[in-house]
């Protein structure tokens, strides 16, 4: 019988993933600029055998975040960050989330190549399309591109990055395709690796098939077991067309611990870290009350919240009013004002 293993991966974000935990009495507030704290909880993350640490990243500051991802809001950049963790220790894998959308696969390509290189083969690339609209206007674009021509570009652009790996500083790659006109050699050793490590995060259909084509780990946020069956079965069913199998793509699902000596104390950390949320004023979702406890004594909301998770600003909306679309249907639709919200995934809060 083959032998299989678990895998761990810390997801880093500095005040935690709830998002009241930078207000919690004993957390780190300058935690995302301190990268002794960074070294040191990587440090830790290694010792306790874990395959990696893992840095999301988001290109715009939208200050929607505030209420519902507070720690998502700034932070270093990844590459600079990841580069200075490899130097801080000797096993644990970096992974560096990138967006495709906003590169180009030539210095994508140099940047995996050379922190694979400076960590001796511990980098990955966490390819995600973007979870932030508003990120195009930091990029000189009109607007954010839809789900087709972001996994258009993705598709190609991983071709390239991967040609390039290949390249090793002699061969030239001489690519022509829709998006991309790439000559290589890139200007760099082949990785150690060969290949960096990629991760993938997504939900939509083409998110899968990129995943089940390339991705070597898939980071889901399922809501559900019952979803995260199908989403399992359903990737892995797709890899098969592109001559893999199962075992080529590890899914590792997105999970927030509340870690005690006991049950009770656990809840007690988690009813604490909830009475942290910011809530909208009285009379806007309820009456008083604490914000959703484990002890389900929450009346009073956060609706910036709630409209992140459903794609409908509802904020700003007649709630007994006809239904609308929501953005993730169809971005900026009339009569929900999509520009006020990010996008959330589960993983991501
Ligand atoms: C577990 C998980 C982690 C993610 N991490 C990031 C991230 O760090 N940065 C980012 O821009 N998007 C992140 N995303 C969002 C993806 O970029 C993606 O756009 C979003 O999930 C929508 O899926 P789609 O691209 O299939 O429509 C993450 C998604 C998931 C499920």
């Amino acid at each position: 019988m083959s032998k299989r293993e678990l895998h761990f991966g810390l997801m880093f974000w500095a005040g935690g993933t709830h998002p009241s935990g930078w207000r919690y009495p004993s957390s780190h507030a300058g935690a995302a600029f301190d990268i002794e704290f960074l070294q040191h909880v990587t440090q830790l993350a290694e010792a306790a055998k874990f395959d990696f640490l893992f840095l999301g990243d988001r290109l715009a500051s939208d200050p929607a975040l505030q209420t519902t991802n507070p720690s998502q809001m700034s932070r270093l950049e990844p590459f600079v960050s990841g580069a200075s963790l490899a130097a801080a220790t000797s096993h644990i894998g970096i992974v560096v989330t990138a967006n495709p959308t906003y590169y180009d696969p030539y210095n994508l390509a140099r940047m995996f190549a050379s922190l694979d290189h400076l960590s001796e083969g511990r980098a990955s690339w966490n390819l995600v399309t973007g979870a932030d609209a508003i990120a195009a206007g930091n990029f000189s674009r009109d607007a954010h591109w839809d789900t087709e021509r972001r996994y258009d570009w993705a598709d190609e652009f991983v071709a390239v990055v991967r040609g390039l790996w290949d390249s090793d500083a002699v061969t030239p790659l001489r690519h022509k395709g829709r998006y991309f006109d790439v000559a290589g050699p890139l200007n760099i050793r082949r990785p150690p690796q060969g290949h960096p490590v990629i991760l993938h995060a997504g939900t939509s259909d083409r998110s899968r098939e990129l995943g089940a084509r390339d991705a070597d780990v898939i980071f889901a946020g399922q809501a559900t077991i019952e979803s995260a069956k199908a989403y399992y079965a359903d990737v892995k069913s797709r890899a098969s067309k592109y001559g893999r199998t199962d075992s080529d793509i590890a899914i590792l699902p997105g999970l927030t611990p509340v870690v005690a000596e006991t049950t009770a104390k656990a809840v007690e950390i988690y009813d604490h870290l909830n009475s942290f949320v910011a809530l909208d004023p009285e009379g806007d979702g309820g009456g008083a009350g604490r914000y959703g406890s484990m002890g389900g004594m929450g009346k009073r909301r956060n609706l910036t919240a709630v409209s992140a998770v459903i794609g409908v600003d509802i904020a700003g909306q007649d709630r007994d009013g006809p239904s609308i679309p929501s953005c993730w249907q169809r971005p900026m639709r009339r009569g929900n004002d999509c520009s006020r919200i990010s996008r959330v995934s589960p993983g991501v809060t």
